[in-house]
């Protein structure tokens, strides 16, 4: 993907960046994010959306991977930022993004983001039920302001994918749903909210997608749903924002679109469904978060012991695992992995890599072909950038790696790595165990 190539010592080099310096330069395990690459994809989301003509946003969806200087790189590609959590909007705020391009989602904002969110005004809320409905009307009209917001509707459609990530359905914790009415009842509600100002809907209705017809099904119904609230209320949207869940090729055999098909496949739709409803098309929004920063990741380790049990398996540990990278666990997700400071030697062996957790279902990789392993060399895992680091952990208290951003032969670091004292930070003991302590 993106920059990685194999140099002259056959090491894997990512942004003209030498893994086996990486490695010296700030230790394993180290997430090493090809900066080229998201700004391609960026490019990519901009120009297809561009040749359409139609007016749009697109916003990044930072739970894929939220940090300081992605929010950075992202302000700096002109796009917007979704936040779900005040964690992810302190980031993006610490990070100077302009406030007025941030969205805020989720199905339980606290009373506590709301208000840092309206604080910092931010663009927009994509309001999530009823509850949330009444709650921003309430703190809205404290605050004597006016807020912009979506409703987040469930079209019921089920995308293609794992049922752990599909949130298009029915049957699901977000949203409104179109086929039972609530959604038409939730326009009526929030239409009529002094200090809210409906701008349009929200749907999404999936991770990791691989197909048009989910998306192009999801906006005939947004838009079917549109002309009846037109006919029956005389709304308009100005917005309509179709999410994210763009898929990326994780191993050989996934078969994910280019950006831009996804993109035409949208806006085709767009201009189809919504004809004739308002008097033009409305603004369209969507929020990719994977197939921004998903390819562009690379989890470097350093492989530790190894087990071979004849006749059965080889394992091979690193210096990660599922703290790291607790997709394989959660979702059976797959990853390719190369050696990377081997990268042209031919392949000898078949092992599984484990990590370093407590756990036996800390197994990031099964049945890898690679060279004859050895203690020290290192393992590269390839579209890390997405989910990774966002869902890292301190299980077993192991400290978070580090990520640094590789571009043309320079790299930076973007988070250190955890530090001891990092991990007892917020650690407290009892005074009243009466303990002395260093
Ligand atoms: N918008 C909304 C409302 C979402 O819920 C999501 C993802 C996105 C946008 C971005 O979707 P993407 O373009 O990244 O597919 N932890 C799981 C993925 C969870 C996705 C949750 N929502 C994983 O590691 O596969």
């Amino acid at each position: 993907h993106g920059t990685s190539k194999i140099n002259a010592l056959g090491h894997l080099e990512i942004g003209g960046c030498d893994t086996v310096e990486l490695k010296k330069e700030y230790g394993t395990p180290l997430y090493i994010v090809d900066e080229q690459l998201i700004r391609q994809r960026a490019r990519e989301y901009m120009d297809a959306f561009k040749a359409s003509g139609l007016t749009f946003q697109v916003a990044y969806a930072s739970k894929a991977f939220s940090v300081k200087a992605m929010c950075t790189l992202v302000e700096q590609e002109g796009l917007s930022l979704d936040v779900v959590s005040d964690g992810e909007l302190y980031t993006a705020m610490q990070a100077g993004f302009p406030v007025e391009r941030i969205h805020f989602h989720g199905n339980n904002k606290t009373p506590d983001e709301i208000e840092m969110a309206l604080d910092a005004k931010i663009g927009c809320f994509v309001v999530d039920n009823f509850t949330e409905i009444h709650l921003l009307q309430a703190m809205a009209a404290e605050k004597n302001q006016t807020v912009k917001i979506l409703l987040r509707i469930t079209p019921g459609v089920e995308a293609h994918t794992h049922e752990y990530i599909s949130t298009g359905q029915t049957d699901s914790k977000f949203g409104f749903d179109i086929g039972n009415g609530s959604a038409f009842e939730a326009i009526e509600v929030a239409s009529k909210q002094s200090q809210l100002q409906l701008l349009g809907v929200h749907s999404h209705i999936g991770s990791q997608i691989f197909e048009v017809e989910g998306f192009q099904m999801a906006v005939e119904r947004v838009a079917a749903f549109a002309r009846e609230v037109k006919e029956k209320l005389g709304l308009t949207f100005q917005v309509v924002n179709l999410g994210g869940g763009f898929g990326i090729r994780y191993v050989e055999g996934d078969t994910p679109l280019e950006v831009s098909q996804y993109v035409k496949a949208i806006t085709d739709g767009v201009k189809k469904h919504f004809a004739g409803i308002g008097e033009e098309l409305p603004e369209i929004w969507v929020e990719p978060g994977r197939s921004l920063v998903g390819e562009a990741g690379t989890t470097l380790y350093t492989v530790g012991t190894s087990k071979d049990i004849p006749g059965v398996r080889k394992y091979v540990a690193v210096d990660g695992g599922m703290s790291d990278n607790p997709r394989p666990a959660l979702y059976e997700s797959q990853y390719e992995a190369m050696l990377a400071n081997r990268a042209n030697e031919p392949v000898a062996e078949t092992v599984s890599i484990a990590g370093k957790a407590c756990e036996s279902g800390d197994m990031l990789i099964w049945d890898l072909a690679l060279p004859k392993v050895e203690t020290g060399d290192l393992l590269a895992v390839a579209c890390t950038g997405a989910y990774n680091y966002s869902m890292a952990s301190n299980y077993n208290r192991i400290r978070r790696p580090a990520v640094v951003f590789v571009q043309d032969g320079q790299s930076d670091l973007v988070v250190r790595r955890e530090s001891h004292e990092d991990i007892v930070r917020n650690d407290l003991i009892p005074a009243r165990m009466n303990k002395q302590t260093v």
